[in-house]
């Protein structure tokens, strides 16, 4: 859906963007990832045309994006900036309105979406008077998602959406993002420079450094596959975590092949999810494992909490980079 190929972008002497080229699928999260520096928000810039490039070409649905005026293409692409951009002087409602207003939808549909927004952000509606300034920082950022998500673009840009964020607020608006519905229907690329965030919310991720991407991959393959040792150790530290967080229940415990699903005391458990996810899920629950149960609910087998966890070093074994 979008490729961006051999894209460069020069500031006097400074290589921001030094010649990158990726392709971000339909529905696809992919993650920029890299140090202060090293060009990941000029990247997503070039991408809505907030910056020109110096070299190279972007093609959304196959269309490059110059044949297009810059007004409508951001009309097909939502923009989460950075420290979420709101504007100070307006309300929440007025903030998450200005795209429809300028599309000249009628009041009603307006007022209509905005709410509707704001109960899938769990943001109580009695903000919609409220300032910026008057709200948490989580607060703020989802309405920042709002106001991005407000006209149901194709595409979304996100940069650093939760690096402001103290750690526990963070963690929760990373469940609740990997939740909403809207956004699973979005082809998102988004900036981070949280490793553990990359791998949470990334299908794939570009390791960006010095304007290059050093490697262009899936979580797991950047930990059990790095294309150097400049891979390998920006994933050093915590990569226990890491690769909780990039092994699926799928990859280490797989379903009968007749079917059927995960379930961990009567709540499914998706097989596509994160392990880490499902380790999460056991911290509330006095569940000794997980449940397999066929089509009619009645259960078929159970995998221990033990014996997943010997399916997880047992998968480790059996990788290159172990
Ligand atoms: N408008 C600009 N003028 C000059 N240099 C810039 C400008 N914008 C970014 N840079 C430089 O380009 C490099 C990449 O910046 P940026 O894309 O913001 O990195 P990141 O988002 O990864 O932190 C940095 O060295 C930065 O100082
Ligand atoms: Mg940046």
């Amino acid at each position: 859906m979008i490729k961006v190929d051999h894209l460069s972008k020069s500031f006097g002497k400074i290589k921001a963007v030094d010649h990158i080229s990726f392709e971000v699928k339909e529905q696809e999260n992919l993650i920029l990832l890299g140090t202060s520096g090293s060009g990941k928000t000029t990247t997503l810039k070039m991408i809505n045309r907030l910056i020109e490039p110096t070299g190279g070409k972007v093609f959304i649905n196959g269309e490059n994006i110059l044949d297009q005026s810059p007004e409508v293409l951001r009309r097909g692409i939502g923009y989460v900036l950075q420290n979420n951009g709101l504007f100070p002087h307006y309300t929440v409602a007025a903030n998450i309105a200005i795209v429809p207003q300028l599309l000249k939808w009628d009041k009603k549909r307006i007022e209509h979406r905005v709410s509707e927004l704001l109960e899938k952000l769990h943001l109580d509606k009695t903000y919609l008077n409220v300032y910026p300034n008057e709200l948490s920082g989580g607060q703020q950022q989802r309405v920042g998602l709002a106001r991005a998500l407000v006209a149901d673009p194709p595409v979304l840009l996100m940069d650093e959406p939760f690096g402001a964020l103290d750690n526990i607020t963070r963690s929760k608006i990373h469940a609740e993002f990997k939740a909403l519905d809207e956004l699973k229907r979005k082809t998102i690329i988004m900036v981070t420079h949280d490793v553990q965030e990359a791998f949470e919310l990334g299908d794939r991720i570009c390791l960006m450094h010095k304007g290059k991407i050093i490697q262009n991959g899936t979580p797991t393959e950047l930990l059990f596959r790095p294309a150097n040792s400049f891979v390998k150790d920006f994933l050093k530290e915590q990569r226990l975590q890491l690769e909780f967080k990039a092994i699926r229940l799928n990859d280490i415990a797989p379903l009968p092949p007749e079917g059927g699903a995960f379930d961990l005391h009567g709540e499914r458990v998706d097989a596509g999810v994160a392990l880490w996810s499902v380790l999460e899920q056991f911290k509330f629950t006095k569940a000794e494992g997980l449940s397999i149960i066929n089509h009619q609910n009645k259960k078929i087998g159970s995998i221990s909490f033990e014996e997943l966890m010997a399916a997880f070093y047992q998968y480790k074994k059996h990788q290159p980079h172990e």
